[in-house]
């Protein structure tokens, strides 16, 4: 086999055999294939789609690029949670300490920022100190001692989708439906957890932007969950509008501290609250999303998810003073608010072009080698349906120049619309799916 030949394959519109499909992806992570060719055949699958066989053979050839984990060595049932990508969305942080407060334990990998979108890595990296390249063995132990690990794809772990992730990032081809399912799914298949809570966004901010394409991408993770013997619920959730207030790496790091204190923003504390709660009934803690609510508010209220976060801090090298006083972490040197040009009703906060001002600001990449700033990013102080005065802040902008703040500046205002009559403000969730 030669991989011009798959490229040239998935270019003309044809479908890629299992042992088509295996081949590409092992030889990528094994470094046989160059990135040029991985480039080049991620965008012919965004192009040109792969149906629900052929995305079944790329998550499985993804996941097996490395070790697989059998989590029941260590624990008798571990669960996990994971996004298709969003603005401002720091669930993971608030989500996962919550439930193992609960008793149960969570293996979660996760990723790094990818195009407009944060990733969990990269914000708990905010924190001086912390590691997210585990070993096996680590984070078998930490799940054992701890509950709770947190790691990203390694040379032992999802190789394949550690290489090209990256690599999807700075070559335009995340928006696809099969690449962002074996994303997803080849990391939660070799983490190991055997109940997954998938958070499907969709809306301006979210890779998916219409009901139906983030019902079938929701649909085909969960069915391949099932056929790899995991059980997985997903909830659609919206992603019109940054989640929370706090855009930006060390900012959302602050967020999430707050909310497991049990404050932050009204509508990023409901988000978790409603994820945490579907986990605990996942993984058999809870009879059902109701009471996993009661055993949520509980965590927050007596600081166990709290504790639990600092325990994950501590058991992965971060400096847990800066948590405590998170003042102490990465901070941008410049902080401006911008102030509201009129009076009226907020009818959008495009959360997508929030998320590319942070980018530009540093909070994300445009190249692969580029380094993050964890200190700057955005503050989003209003929502749809609010009514604000002129003059009133929209954002607080926290940058690291005076050129970069100008420039977050412009196109913050381009990011939203006003309206002269009242707006109803946007549902959280739109529904769930389960295995049929
Ligand atoms: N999260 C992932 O892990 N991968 C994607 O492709 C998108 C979101």
């Amino acid at each position: 086999m030669r991989a011009v030949d798959i490229i040239i394959k998935k270019r003309d519109h044809q479908r890629l055999t299992e042992a088509e499909i295996d081949y590409f992806i092992q030889g990528y992570a094994a470094g046989e294939i160059p990135d040029y060719q991985a480039a080049a055949w991620a965008m012919a699958v965004l192009l040109n789609g792969m149906d629900a066989e052929e995305t079944t053979h790329l998550i499985m050839a993804m996941a097996r690029s490395g070790e697989i984990l059998d989590l029941s060595q260590v624990v008798p049932l571990a669960v996990d949670k994971h996004s298709t990508g969003g603005v401002g969305d720091k669930t993971t942080l608030v989500v996962e300490p919550v439930v193992a407060a609960c008793g149960l334990p969570v293996g979660k990998m996760s990723g790094r920022g990818l195009g407009f979108t944060g990733g969990t890595l990269d914000k708990m990296e905010s924190i001086p100190g912390f590691r997210t390249n585990l070993e096996i063995d680590e984070f078998m132990a930490q799940l054992k001692d701890v509950g709770l690990v947190l790691a990203g794809q390694s040379k032992a772990l999802a190789p394949a989708d550690g290489k090209l992730y990256a690599l999807r990032d700075v070559t335009g081809t995340v928006q696809s439906i099969p690449l962002i399912a074996s994303s997803i799914m080849s990391k939660k298949i070799a983490a190991g957890a055997q109940a997954i809570l998938l958070d499907v966004k969709v809306g301006l901010g979210a890779f998916m932007q219409t009901m139906e394409d983030a019902r079938q991408l929701a649909e085909l993770m969960v069915a391949v969950a099932g056929k790899a013997g995991r059980r997985a619920v997903a909830l659609l959730s919206d992603m019109n509008q940054p989640l929370g207030e706090a855009v930006g790496n060390a900012l959302e790091v602050k967020e999430a501290i707050d909310t497991l204190h049990g404050g932050g923003p009204a509508d990023f504390r409901e988000h978790c609250t409603v994820v945490a709660a579907h986990l605990l009934a996942l993984g058999q803690v809870a009879n059902n999303p109701g009471h996993g609510r009661q055993l949520v508010e509980q965590a927050l209220s007596d600081d166990s998810a709290w504790e639990k976060f600092r325990q994950l801090v501590t058991a992965q090298g971060g400096d847990v003073s800066t948590v405590d006083d998170p003042s102490r972490l990465p901070a941008a040197s410049l902080v401006e608010p911008l102030p509201s040009p009129h009076a009226g009703w907020i009818a959008q906060v495009h959360a997508r072009l929030v998320g590319e001002a942070a980018v530009v600001l540093g909070a994300g990449r445009a190249r692969l080698e580029d380094p993050i700033d964890h200190g700057v990013g955005i503050l989003v102080h209003t929502k749809v349906g609010d009514h604000v005065e002129k003059g009133q802040p929209l954002f607080t902008i926290h940058a690291a120049s005076q050129e970069k703040l100008d420039e977050a500046r412009r196109s913050l205002l381009d990011t939203l619309l006003f309206s002269d009559e009242p707006v109803d403000p946007l549902p959280l969730f739109y529904g769930e799916i389960s295995e049929a």
